[in-house]
């Protein structure tokens, strides 16, 4: 005879966040600007204003957990054969918990759509990046067309961060 003892019930192993990674939309873009300027006031990524995050919205993930968010991290086409992920911010309490790594990785996806061959980062977070299959590269390796937003950037003459490169397999 069974017991309740002897039935087994199998342990389901939830993810620590229960967080959902979708397109942003307009409603999302002061929680973003809050993450992103955050971090910027830190000297960790560039900021940005209402203006452009609202300009450029379609270019935005945002990741959701316990009714508000708590990441984002955005594509932008920089020229034919180059696009980069900008923007990538995961709330302190959310870290270390692979919401960073969702969050780049439908941006892949979508580079890998729109048949662009390669996406880059600036950044300080280079084991995050490498363990997503970005390699560092000199920085002059970039395109010219990677360095017009260096006008508006406060870092402009003394830019330190590293560049990192994701060359793609071609989508079947
Ligand atoms: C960079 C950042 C987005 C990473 O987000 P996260 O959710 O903590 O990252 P994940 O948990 O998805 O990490 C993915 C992998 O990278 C590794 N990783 C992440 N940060 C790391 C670090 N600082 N050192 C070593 N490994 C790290 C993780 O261990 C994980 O490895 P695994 O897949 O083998 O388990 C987050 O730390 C952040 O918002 N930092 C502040 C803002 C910033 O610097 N943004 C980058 C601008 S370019």
């Amino acid at each position: 005879m069974i017991t309740s003892i002897d039935v087994f019930v199998p342990q389901r192993h939830e993810p620590e966040v229960r967080a959902r990674v979708r397109r942003a939309s307009v409603e999302d873009v002061e929680a973003m600007a809050g993450l992103i300027n955050g971090y910027a006031a830190d000297g960790l990524m560039l900021p940005k204003t209402l203006a452009q995050l609202y300009n450029n919205v379609r270019d935005f993930v945002v990741a959701e957990a316990d009714g508000q968010v708590v990441g984002c991290a955005g594509l932008k086409v920089t020229w034919r054969d180059l696009s980069e992920i900008v923007s990538l911010a995961v709330a302190p309490a959310y870290q270390g918990q692979g919401l960073g790594r969702r969050l780049v990785e439908p941006l892949i996806k979508e580079a890998q759509t729109l048949r662009i061959p390669t996406v880059f980062a600036l950044t300080y977070q280079v084991p995050f990046f490498t363990k997503l299959g970005f390699l560092i590269v000199p920085k002059d390796t970039l395109s010219q067309k990677v360095w017009q937003d260096c006008v508006t950037c406060p870092k402009q003459s003394c830019c330190d961060e590293i560049a990192m490169v994701r060359v793609l397999q071609k989508e079947q």
